[in-house]
């Protein structure tokens, strides 16, 4: 029986989010934890799936290719849905890439770039398309709306450990939504937060290049999402904690409000004493290397 086989990874921001969307630099990095489609030959149209594909990504990125029939599309996902691992660009970039593959018109990336955003476009509403770039080109990435995704590299393996706040309750798109709304009503002050985010992204890459200490970049990039309005008290509070032990804490994705902000970056230039207090604490987390 004749499959095709995809994998894309997910993503973490290192900076930038919601600045993206206003046409400022982010830092975005694939991780090495992804979803796999397997494509194969049935009769009429099937997905099994351990995926909560609550945008219906699945549908859009089939429709996309004309793939609706005669195919069992086998979903499996290694990236909790709606938490800031970009699950939505990878679900899209796999599907898709398999289907192609299977239909014998395997897509150039680029392209998939282009029909991952479209995907992205049914979740996020309007996506920056930086979660898109990290999925389809991987690696280290300085992105900036408008198709600038520049890939670079660092003169030392960097070690994040992403902790989990809690699940939002709000979308991606609810938390843009909120964004736009505080812009509209306060241009001045929400363009200097938006701004002073931007040149973070660039001042992180030139740190990651130099492999010099991330701790205050990513401190400083935490506090401004906090003056944007889309983190949240428990992220507050944890955040609180960890930079009054010197650690670098920001929120990684749109955050949210009501429930928990989602998944929060962390770093120390002691890997080891970051590791035993989110052990201590007892947090949920995930280790992510980049560069
Ligand atoms: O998909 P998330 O939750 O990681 O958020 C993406 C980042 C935003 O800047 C908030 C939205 C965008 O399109 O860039």
């Amino acid at each position: 029986m004749l499959l095709a086989k995809s994998f894309f990874p997910g993503k973490v921001l290192l900076s930038g989010e919601h600045a993206v969307v206003y046409g400022f630099p982010a830092l975005v990095s694939s991780i090495d934890l992804g979803i796999r489609v397997t494509v194969g030959p049935c009769s009429g149209f099937e997905v099994e799936s351990d995926f909560n594909d609550e945008a219906g990504i699945i549908d859009k990125a089939t429709k996309l290719l004309g793939g609706e029939s005669n195919v069992k599309l086998r979903v499996e996902s290694e990236l909790p849905s709606g938490s800031g691992f970009g699950s939505s660009a990878a679900l899209g970039a796999a599907v898709l890439d398999a289907l192609g593959k299977y239909l014998g018109k395997p897509i150039s990336n680029d392209k998939l770039y282009d029909l991952t955003l479209e995907c992205e476009k049914l979740a996020h509403g309007n996506p920056s398309g930086v979660d898109p770039a990290a999925v389809v080109y991987g690696g280290l990435i300085y992105f900036r709306k408008g198709k600038v995704i520049e890939r670079f590299k660092t003169n030392k393996r960097n070690t994040f450990f992403v902790i989990n706040s809690g699940k939002p309750i709000e979308s991606t798109k609810d938390m843009v939504a909120i964004v736009d709304k505080r812009m509209k009503s306060e241009p001045e002050y929400i363009g200097r937060v938006l701004s002073e985010i931007g040149q973070i992204s660039f001042d992180l890459r030139k740190a990651l290049e130099n492999g010099e200490d991330l701790e205050d970049l990513i401190n400083r990039n935490g506090e401004l999402l906090e003056d944007l309005g889309v983190v949240g008290e428990r992220a507050m509070l944890m955040s609180r904690e960890m930079r009054s032990l010197g650690f670098g804490v920001k929120i990684t994705g749109a955050g949210g409000l009501r429930g928990g902000s989602g998944m929060m970056l962390c770093c120390h230039h002691e890997i080891g004493k970051l590791e035993a207090f989110v052990k201590e604490k007892g947090w949920e987390y995930i280790k992510v290397n980049v560069g």
